[in-house]
């Protein structure tokens, strides 16, 4: 989704500039720009397609001598991705770049128009500039707090003024933005992780406080009252952004579970007062989006073994059903990035309610964060591949863990404790799994099938091979495909059978003898040496773990099966690392 960096101090900013872009790709765009300042002068360079496409044209522009710019990269909403639509947009004297989704743009718009103001672009983006121009009478605070009185929806913004051209604003409701404090130099960011190189000090902003920035400090302020707040240190490093010899970012962050995995269970083996008590709950909502919502579906699985009245929903689904709370109902709140827009509309309605909200989230600071009532960190580091593999498997790992608290046995924590162990040793075995690649990656559809808890582990695995190899998948209840999709099978087609489950063992294996029959080549994925020629034995662990192990493997084979296809794994095309719209 888009991202903003925008630089003032003593350096060009164009090399600041480019290099928070390339942290910011990972995050999916489709076009990118730059604005620089000097003596009233702005300098706008924009590019479709890739950051180094951008990097190019920038180096053969002539450029202005300048200390302060800002920079965007956009994932496409109002408007086709092209150079007119890509940001920065200049209106008069005013040069922005925004993130978000202004939802009253096309009455603002009209009501400019009349006003006699010409757009050139398709953007939303495009009306908060004209806005800003219009305000501004030699005061930027004035104008901004006028324009964003007019304006509802989502923002960052990052802004430019011809007139000042030693300043650097910016503002922000519901879309996050925050500000770099380096050595005699300032930066504004809506992912930490773009100017992480230059420093990891950094300011939170809160709703619509402006930031008023010059070379010789800021001044953070609403309503006109001036805010202080605190410095924040990011335990971000450079290590995270760099690929340390792999050739994807995807597979190194597979390759770092087995540390983060130990690093959480030392954490917490001896310490799991720190988590929070499900006991004090009669009723668990889960509720998250893609791959984190398949995490809370292994949740659900355990939660329910505990005795735990669980529903589970995907977070845009959740705010739009009629939910019956109590007091006793705790919402569980899972993503990553702490910013998926369908996740806290979710939490929003659920904090509203007066219920009691658990984030588990992997940035710190983020939107859940901050608002859920409690919050675990997965610490899983930046994930910078689009498709998400480490905080997945921190966030089952978490929700284990939560259920070992419910319900602790020794039998669990002697099985925890070899965990790391185990998942290293299967990471390590990358002969089979390219193996298994190799059976998959001509084909048109894959299908999964498992029941139970292999089912909500299918479902991971299918998403996983089809949002990096373009592959067709399908994830169902292995029970279920013979009332339908089972006419799918064909000669050939592969079915990944996922067993763990001893109790349905008997029952998988029938189902996938169904498909065989009718010309399927099954790959089984489970713990006992069956009789079937593809296969990946997964040691066995505590059933509560079991996820922990069979889901990395699965992980492997998608990313080898890309690989092999030549697919750009780790940017996914129409995939975005973080989706701030609803
Ligand atoms: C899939 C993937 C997405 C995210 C989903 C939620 O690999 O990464 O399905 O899991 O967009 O994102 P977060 O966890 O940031 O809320």
């Amino acid at each position: 989704m888009c991202g903003i960096i925008g630089y003032i101090g003593k350096k060009h900013p164009k090399d600041v500039l480019l290099s928070g872009l390339k942290n910011l790709e990972y995050r999916g765009y489709d076009s990118a720009g730059i604005a620089l300042i000097n003596n009233k002068t702005t300098q706008i360079i924009k590019s479709v397609g890739k950051i180094s496409s951008l990097e190019d044209k920038i180096n053969n522009s002539d450029l202005i001598d300048s200390k302060i710019g800002i920079a965007h990269t956009r994932w496409a909403t109002h408007g086709v991705p092209d150079e007119i639509n890509a940001h920065p947009h200049k209106v008069g004297k005013i040069t922005i770049v925004h993130n978000g989704i202004i939802e009253n743009a096309s009455f603002l718009k009209n009501k400019l128009i009349k006003e006699g103001v010409c757009f050139n672009s398709e953007t939303d983006t495009e009306v908060i500039a004209a806005l800003i121009n219009k305000y501004y009478k030699g005061n930027m605070v004035d104008a901004l707090n006028k324009t964003i009185k007019d304006i509802k929806g989502s923002y960052a913004l990052g802004i430019l003024c011809d007139d000042e051209p030693d300043m650097l604003y910016a503002v922000r409701c519901e879309s996050p933005l925050i500000l770099g404090v380096g050595d005699n130099e300032y930066f504004i960011t809506s992912d930490i992780g773009a100017i992480i190189n230059y420093t990891n000090k950094y300011v939170l902003l809160g709703a619509n406080e402006i930031v008023s920035i010059s070379k010789n400090g800021y001044r953070v302020e609403k309503d006109g009252k001036e805010i202080n707040r605190d410095i924040n240190i990011s335990s971000l490093n450079n290590e995270s952004s760099s690929l340390m010899g792999y050739d994807h970012y995807m597979i190194k962050e597979i390759m770092e579970e087995p540390v983060l995995v130990n690093n959480i269970i030392k954490k917490y083996i001896n310490n799991m007062d720190k988590l929070v008590d499900l006991k004090k709950y009669k009723h668990i909502h889960i509720v998250g989006c893609g791959s984190a919502y398949y995490a809370g579906m292994i949740g659900k699985n355990f939660f329910e073994e505990d005795g735990l009245d669980v529903q589970i929903d995907v977070a845009s689904e959740y705010r739009y059903r009629n939910i019956k709370y109590s007091k006793n109902t705790l919402v569980i709140v899972i993503s990553q990035s702490g910013e998926t827009a369908d996740t806290i509309a979710a939490m929003r309605l659920a904090n509203s309610k007066k219920v009691d909200t658990l984030a588990i989230v992997n940035v710190d600071d983020s939107t859940i964060a901050r608002e859920c009532t409690y919050k675990i960190l997965i610490e899983a580091g930046r994930e910078v591949a689009v498709a998400t593999t480490k905080a997945y498997i921190l966030q089952v790992l978490i929700l284990s863990l939560l259920s070992y608290k419910l319900n602790p046995s020794e039998e669990y924590k002697k099985d925890l404790l070899e965990l790391p162990v185990k998942l290293k040793i299967l990471l390590d075995k990358t002969g089979i799994h390219k193996k298994m690649a190799d059976k998959i990656y001509r084909k048109k559809d894959v299908f999964f099938i498992g029941r139970k808890i292999d089912y909500a582990i299918c479902m991971e695995g299918s998403l996983k091979l089809k949002e990096i190899s373009y592959i067709h998948s399908e994830a169902y209840q292995a029970g279920e495909l013979k009332h339908g999709t089972i006419s799918l099978i064909n000669k050939g087609t592969v079915v990944v059978a996922v067993i763990t489950d001893n109790d349905i063992r008997d029952k998988t294996i029938s189902n996938l003898e169904e498909v065989i029959s009718r010309g399927a080549k099954p790959i089984y994925i489970g713990n006992e040496r069956v009789k079937y020629k593809s296969k990946i034995i997964i040691p066995k662990i505590h059933k509560k773990l079991q996820p922990l192990l069979v889901v990395p493997s699965l992980q492997l084979i998608s990313y080898f099966v890309a690989f092999k296809k030549g697919c750009n794994i780790d940017k996914p095309k129409n995939l975005a690392k973080s989706v701030t719209v609803e």
